[in-house]
């Protein structure tokens, strides 16, 4: 996720020689250096030391490890802190820093990967315009930003957008196997499948008809379209989409409890 939040940011103009990262790996900061020309700090210490934005991209278990020894450094430079980390809430980063800060917290997903990303962003009350600003910025250059006003918002971003690809990805695929059933080449079919869902994702952007009157558009009176809504309804696609997304919504809460 910091690979891709660097390169985008490069990408958008960053000058390289702004950035600064650390890593535990040498050989890993070795390919971030030739890759995009950026500084590399001898430890977390001596970046906070150097940085008034620090980003967080490391995995949540390891949180609570990583920030506590760099308490001191964190309240000494008060830097804008943004935290990529599933599931931490603000509340539990003040604890392991032992005083509260400017925290921006980000729920971004894969497709951010290729720039393509959506993020959840909520901040802290410390968090100044300025900074808040900053912060979309620098996610803007791994797709499109959404702020929430309240963190457990971010739990509903989880649900929604983070583990929303997998959904989509899903769906796809039993699409594909439906129609290879029916006969299609699955190369065919993948191509098909994915090409509808980014025409359709477009078509829904750059229209100002509501997703009803889109869907209605599609679907003509006895037509083909009309048979499969018929069959998504009776077999209760809604209710099944809203049992999914209260169980992945319910877990990022747990999750976010036991990390904290
Ligand atoms: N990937 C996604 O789509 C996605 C989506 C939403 C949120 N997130 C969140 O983004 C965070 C990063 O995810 P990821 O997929 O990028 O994980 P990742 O590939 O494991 O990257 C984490 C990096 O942090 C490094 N690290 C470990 N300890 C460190 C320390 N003390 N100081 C500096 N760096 C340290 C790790 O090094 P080692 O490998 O040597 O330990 C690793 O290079 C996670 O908290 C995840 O919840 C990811």
């Amino acid at each position: 996720m910091a690979t891709s939040m660097i390169g985008g940011m490069i990408t958008s103009g960053v000058d390289a020689t702004q950035i600064c990262v650390f890593d535990p790996s040498a050989a890993r900061m070795q390919d971030l250096r030739t890759q995009f020309g950026l500084r590399c700090c001898e430890d977390n210490n001596a970046l906070i030391r150097s940085c008034d934005v620090v980003v967080i991209a490391i995995k949540p278990q390891v949180m609570s490890s990583v920030l506590t020894p760099l308490a001191a450094s964190f309240n000494a430079k008060r830097p804008l802190l943004i935290s990529v980390v599933a599931g931490i809430r603000a509340d539990s980063i003040d604890g392991w820093l032992a005083q509260r800060h400017a925290i921006v917290r980000v729920m971004p997903n894969t497709p951010a990967l290729i720039g393509a990303g959506a993020s959840g962003l909520y901040s802290t009350e410390l968090v100044s315009a300025a900074q808040r600003q900053q912060a979309e910025q620098l996610l803007n250059t791994v797709g499109l930003t959404f702020w929430v006003d309240n963190e457990s918002d971010i739990d509903a971003v989880t649900a929604l957008s983070g583990s929303g690809p997998a959904y989509f990805m899903l769906f796809i695929e039993s699409l594909v196997n439906a129609a290879v059933k029916a006969g299609l080449n699955p190369d065919t079919a993948l191509s098909l499948a994915v090409q509808t869902a980014e025409g359709s994702a477009k078509l829904i952007k750059s229209s100002s008809d509501s997703l009803p009157a889109l869907i209605d558009k599609v679907t003509s009176p006895g037509g083909t379209t009309e048979q499969a809504m018929q069959q998504f309804r009776t077999h209760g696609l809604d209710k099944l989409v809203a049992t999914a997304f209260d169980a992945a919504h319910r877990r990022a809460t747990e999750l976010a409890d036991e990390l904290g």
